[in-house]
């Protein structure tokens, strides 16, 4: 009797003892699951990826700062964007600044959970003391705009998969990527003249276009107000990068080539390059006509012709240069697939935002006052080969004197204008290694009236 129930006593002190198991697993699971380190691929709603940039904010305080645009989209969506800086908030001379926007067309998805991915990415290898991405931060001011369409998102993810173009425009029915002002004719017109502008060239048009929609408005506030040096634009339904000009010249379809053509094409190769698959000659989407890449890249222009998108607009409207990155051969991609996705990208994102540490960057002071000077036009001259040649794109200095002019390997004459004051030239090889930052390059202006 006493036998039995002691057996009695200690099966059920086991079983007990396993409920308690059970039970503490169970908690650990929960705490586990809305734990803000841990990322899911998924789809994310618009109000999911608000909570992830606010989760990585919350992990991360001190490096990043969750902001949103000048402008909300048509149905009143605020548009997020997450910055990563040792001073968020503010620019620094010397710091180079990057911005990648996701999913502009609603439909193309795989942009907006790849920048979700990376800012989670880059706040958890911060704090792990990864120290590539602790120095990549530390100069580099870093903004990802995960959606630029949230209402096309809306009407994509609710279509589902077989209406592929449901989504693409935002919900006035206009396609961001043909919405941006006309920059093109401005430039091409100038460059048969052979005077005019050559770069700020928003300057030169009075007036938006009044079909210019809230969220190009935002776009465009992003891009004149953070001066980027380097940008990416992300789509998806090819496996390319494509690089300015996106618009054709009225007299020459076909190849659209850009004064800055070999850093463009180096800028798109690094990418392609370090994809896991993007440049390889077999990997193509099966798409009809064959898209004739070459090692993973091709000339917008080239591909098709286009106006009013957004990279030319970078790079005539802004001292930023912008290529495409054209992730995914489907549109809205499987959620399965995301974390293949990543994996085939992340090498490529990090190795991208390194080149916003090409060529040279520098200050430009007031010999006589120490005084830096903005605005300021910075031109270079190929003199690489024996006959130079004008690199006919001129960048401007910033608000605090600083500058960033990427170049590829090279030797350069660079000569720096501003009013008032005698040009000033310098003799500059270039020999790039981002992971130091760009070369040094510094000028001392000297006022006419003192000489
Ligand atoms: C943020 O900075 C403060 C002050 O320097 C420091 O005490 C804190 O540990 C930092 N937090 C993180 C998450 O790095
Ligand atoms: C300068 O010229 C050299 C030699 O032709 C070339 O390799 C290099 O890409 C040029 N640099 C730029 C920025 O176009
Ligand atoms: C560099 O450019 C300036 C301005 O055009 C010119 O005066 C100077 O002779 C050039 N120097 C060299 C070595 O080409
Ligand atoms: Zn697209």
């Amino acid at each position: 009797m006493y036998l039995l129930l002691y057996l009695i006593y200690f099966y059920y002190g086991i079983i007990m003892m396993y409920m308690a198991i059970i039970l503490l697993g169970l908690q650990l699971y929960s705490t586990l699951a809305v734990n803000p380190q841990t990322f899911e691929f998924k789809h994310h709603n618009n109000k999911e990826l608000k909570n992830v940039l606010v989760n990585v904010h919350k992990m991360c305080p001190n490096i990043t700062r969750v902001y949103t645009l000048s402008g909300k989209s048509v149905r009143n969506q605020d548009l997020y964007a997450i910055e990563f800086a040792m001073t968020p908030g503010i620019h620094t001379k010397m710091i180079p600044e990057y911005i990648s926007i996701g999913n502009m067309h609603g439909n193309e998805v795989i942009g907006r959970e790849i920048l979700l991915k990376l800012a989670h990415y880059l706040c958890e290898q911060f704090l792990h003391k990864n120290k590539i991405i602790q120095r990549l931060i530390s100069i580099t001011r870093i903004h990802l705009v995960p959606s630029l369409n949230p209402d096309g998102w809306d009407d994509a993810s609710k279509a589902g998969k077989d209406k592929e173009l449901k989504g693409r425009n935002n919900a006035n029915g206009f396609d961001l990527n043909r919405n941006f002002p006309d920059l093109n004719s401005i430039m091409y017109k100038n460059e048969k003249l052979k005077h005019g502008k050559n770069h700020h060239l928003l300057e030169e048009i009075k007036c938006l276009p009044s079909n210019t929609q809230p969220e190009t408005f935002a776009a465009l506030n992003l891009i004149v107000d953070t001066q980027a040096v380097l940008a990416s634009n992300i789509h998806g339904g090819e496996l390319v990068v494509s690089y300015p000009y996106d618009q054709a010249r009225p007299d020459n379809i076909g190849y659209a080539e850009s004064p800055d053509d070999d850093v463009f094409r180096r800028l798109a190769s690094v990418y392609a390059n370090n994809h896991k698959d993007m440049s390889k000659p077999t990997t193509t989407c099966n798409k009809k006509p064959k898209l004739e890449k070459q090692n993973g890249i091709i000339n917008g222009a080239k591909w098709y012709s286009i106006q009013g998108g957004m990279q030319d607009i970078h790079y005539l409207g802004s001292n930023g240069f912008c290529v495409t990155l054209e992730l995914s051969c489907d549109k809205f991609i499987k959620e399965e697939d995301l974390k293949y996705e990543w994996n085939r990208n992340k090498n490529a994102m990090i190795q991208f935002m390194w080149q916003t540490h090409l060529g040279i960057k520098g200050m430009i002071y007031d010999k006589r006052s120490k005084k830096p000077v903005p605005d300021a036009i910075i031109q270079v001259v190929n003199i690489s080969n024996k006959i130079p040649k004008i690199i006919d794109h001129d960048i401007t200095s910033d608000c605090l004197g600083d500058y960033y002019r990427l170049l590829v390997n090279g030797e350069y004459n660079v000569t720096v204008y501003a009013d008032n004051f005698y040009p000033c030239s310098k003799i500059v090889k270039v020999n790039n290694n981002p992971r130091n930052g760009a070369k040094c390059v510094d000028f001392y202006l000297i006022y006419e009236k003192d000489k």
